[in-house]
């Protein structure tokens, strides 16, 4: 019996009609389907967004695998992971494991495959890309998120200022991910520049409780919850992408 396939499925960042098809058509075919786990316990936000394509005979595998920095609490959970999934993928069964937003984005997806590969060399791995938070939130906001020649940084919010202030140097549109364990900074950061009308907040894009932000006016008290991102543009968009954008009005 061969070895079975650790697929890496993404699930969209929020809306479930933003899987791809051919990660709801891998999905309806495997028996096993791994996802993060919440605080609670229980199967975490990217189960929420794949509900609806799953059936009640598959076998749903929390794993625990925390939100934190230490790098040995890590480790051992991907190890642990690992551990829980490898008799199955060593006995032939196709493993799918689910996240939110792209697997490739800032995604504990890779790190248990590579807990996964260090037990078994030959295992098949293959990811099935998908909706990412950042063009999840440009949609939400009705604007593209970079247009012509305008250069993107991401930043995954494990930044200092200075690297925003080199971002903002570099790139037309800077993302902040995980915006909000450091967003007084940033709030006051962009208040000093005169750049609170250049950001926006997206809160929670393609869930029924999206909220948007198109600009930061008068929100420095406001606390956003873990899934938000901003969107910043560090200079004006060209006329050409200005009248492209204005006739648009994407909705
Ligand atoms: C660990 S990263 C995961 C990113 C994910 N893999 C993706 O492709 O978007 C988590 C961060 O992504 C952003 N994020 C993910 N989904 C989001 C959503 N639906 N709305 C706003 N931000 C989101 C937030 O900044 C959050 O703190």
């Amino acid at each position: 019996m061969g070895l079975g396939t650790f697929w890496g499925i993404s699930a969209g960042a929020g809306d479930p009609d933003w899987i791809t098809v051919k990660a709801a058509r891998i999905l309806s075919t495997v028996n096993w389907v791994a996802c993060p786990q919440n605080a609670a316990g229980q199967p975490g936000l990217a189960y929420q967004i794949v509900r609806p394509w799953l059936r009640p005979e598959q076998t749903l595998l929390p794993l625990h695998l925390p939100f934190v920095t230490q790098p040995e609490v890590l480790q051992a959970a991907w190890r642990v992971a690992a551990q829980q999934l490898a008799p199955l993928l060593e006995r032939g069964e196709d493993v799918a494991f689910i996240c939110e937003g792209d697997v490739g984005l800032y995604s504990t997806f890779a790190y248990v495959a590579q807990a996964l590969r260090q037990r078994i060399p030959a295992l098949p791995i293959q990811a099935i890309p998908g909706v990412c938070s950042p063009l999840a939130a440009a949609a939400a906001l009705g604007s593209p998120l970079v247009l012509g020649s305008e250069k993107l940084a991401i930043l995954p919010a494990l930044f200092a200022l200075s690297e925003l202030e080199q971002a903002c140097a570099w790139a037309e549109v800077v993302v902040l991910m995980k915006v909000a364990s450091v967003y007084p900074q940033v709030w006051q950061w962009l208040a000093e520049r005169g750049w609170l009308q250049q950001a926006s907040l997206v809160v929670w894009a393609g869930w029924p409780q999206q909220t948007l932000f198109p600009t930061l006016e008068g929100l420095a008290d406001y606390q956003p919850p873990y899934f938000s991102l901003l969107i910043l543009r560090s200079r004006p968009r060209n006329q050409d992408s200005l009248n492209l954008e204005n006739e648009l009005q994407l909705e």
